[in-house]
């Protein structure tokens, strides 16, 4: 009977989303998965939005808890993730206001993306630089 346990690992395959694909489907084309700060500095007209490794970096610092816990921090900073994806607003936003100024805020993508790629990519945005600093 080794049919039904494929047919399993199929259907579970299928449910769930690879955080990578989602973002090079859905954000890659304004996001540069990364880049250093010279590089986006001296790029900056050419950008549609700021690199992926500094939306991630500026959330993880900005979103601050008041006890040790990664789990409770990494929870937090995907719901921001999640919800700016559908809900993107000017008061929301932690992009400096100079980049506001040149990119303005980042349009919706309400109806585009479901639920679980919306977890997925937020879980890959803050596990995929889990140690790379935007320098
Ligand atoms: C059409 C271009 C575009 C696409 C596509 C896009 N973004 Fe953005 N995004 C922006 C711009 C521009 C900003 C900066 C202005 C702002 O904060 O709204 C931004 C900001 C953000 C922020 C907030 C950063 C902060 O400092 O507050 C998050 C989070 C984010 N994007 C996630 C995503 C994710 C995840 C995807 C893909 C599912 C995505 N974006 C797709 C243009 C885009």
């Amino acid at each position: 009977m080794r049919l039904p346990a494929l047919l399993f690992l199929a259907a579970a395959s299928l449910c769930a989303a690879d955080g990578y694909d989602v973002y090079t489907r859905h954000c890659a084309a304004c996001h540069i998965e990364l880049m250093d700060k010279a590089t986006a500095v001296a790029r900056f007209k050419t950008l549609k939005a700021p690199p992926m490794v500094e939306v991630s970096n500026r959330l993880k610092e900005n979103i601050i808890i008041a006890d040790d816990d990664e789990d409770v921090h990494r929870h937090l900073v995907i719901l921001f993730i999640k919800d700016y994806i559908e809900n993107p607003e000017l008061y929301k936003t932690m992009c400096r206001p100079m980049a506001l100024e040149r990119f303005d805020v980042m349009p919706s993508l309400k109806g585009k993306l479901s639920d679980a790629e919306r977890q997925a990519v937020a879980e890959w945005i803050y596990d995929r630089y889990k140690n790379v600093t935007f320098r």
